[in-house]
């Protein structure tokens, strides 16, 4: 596995491997690797012959009061699981070659980027859509890989891609969870033991909600209502957000109509760590 820290080296490159016939995927991450990141090279390395995996921690995607020095940054670690998990090429720029002094272009999401994340996280999508084109353009696959974890994000660069007809097949990977169901993120470090327990509730309120639904339940605003009863009954946690959308428009909706496919958004505090998860439903 070759590290590459310049933008210009891995243009090159990636150039060099197209003209070369080779298919390209990559995994962007902001490091701190777990299961969850080693499911999506896993799923690149399905299709692609080449996988990149880029590791930046990209500072316009924290709002000024989120946890950007906080943020864990175990390079060592993460470069010995990126090899082990085969990927072929790791591009790990300094901030400043990212974003270099006279740097003053960015994307505008619309109306997707302004709910749930991004009314509590103003900036943040923008961040991200901003970091994404550039990843994209400096590692030019035909194919990048994003979890499902993240589902309005994955929304909004799937809405960013065929706006800006951008070529480039966006493949999502599922959430990966541990044994208590909680969804593997790079957060979880953060949790306490007792915090890590009640965390557990973001699992058990999808759970709840397959329930009621498979019951004929087709109310989602008062299954939303016990859910947010759960989270607020379950010790150190509180609700953000949890609520179901449309799964192709992420509009909020109250009541389920047969045959359509909704979605679950949780955002919850355990202690002071913000998770989120989501699921899909058929009613
Ligand atoms: O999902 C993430 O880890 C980040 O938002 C991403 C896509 C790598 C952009 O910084």
């Amino acid at each position: 596995m070759q590290v590459i820290t310049e933008p210009r080296e891995m243009q090159a490159i990636a150039e060099k491997l197209r003209l070369n016939r080779q298919l390209l995927g990559v995994v962007m991450t902001m490091g701190a690797l777990h299961e969850g990141h080693l499911s999506l090279v896993k799923l690149a390395q399905k299709t692609a012959g080449i996988v990149i995996m880029t590791i930046f921690v990209n500072p316009r995607q924290f709002a000024p009061n989120e946890d950007l020095d906080r943020y864990p940054r175990p390079f060592e670690q993460d470069v010995a699981l990126a090899r082990a998990a085969g990927v072929d090429y790791l591009f790990a720029p300094e901030a400043g070659s990212i974003y270099p002094e006279n740097f003053q272009t960015t994307l505008q999401c619309g109306a997707l980027a302004e709910r749930f994340d991004g009314e509590h996280r103003p900036g943040h999508f923008n961040g991200v859509a901003t970091v994404v084109t550039k990843l994209l353009n400096i590692t030019k696959p035909h194919l990048a890989v994003f979890g499902q974890k993240d589902a309005q994000q994955l929304a909004i660069i799937r809405r960013m891609v065929e706006d800006l007809n951008m070529e480039v097949t966006i493949l999502e990977a599922p959430i990966v969870r541990e044994e208590s169901g909680l969804a593997v993120s790079s957060r979880n470090i953060y949790l306490s033991s007792e915090e890590h327990n009640s965390a557990t509730v973001l699992y058990r309120s999808i759970c709840h909600a397959e329930k009621r639904i498979s019951e004929g339940e087709n109310n989602l605003q008062a299954i939303a209502e016990e859910i947010a009863e759960m989270i607020q009954l379950t010790p150190g946690c509180r609700t953000e957000y949890a609520c179901f959308v449309d799964e192709k428009t992420f509009e909020r909706e109250v009541t389920a109509e047969k045959g359509k496919e909704y979605r679950l958004l949780l955002a919850v505090y355990a202690g002071n760590v913000r998770l989120i998860d989501n699921a899909k439903f058929l009613t």
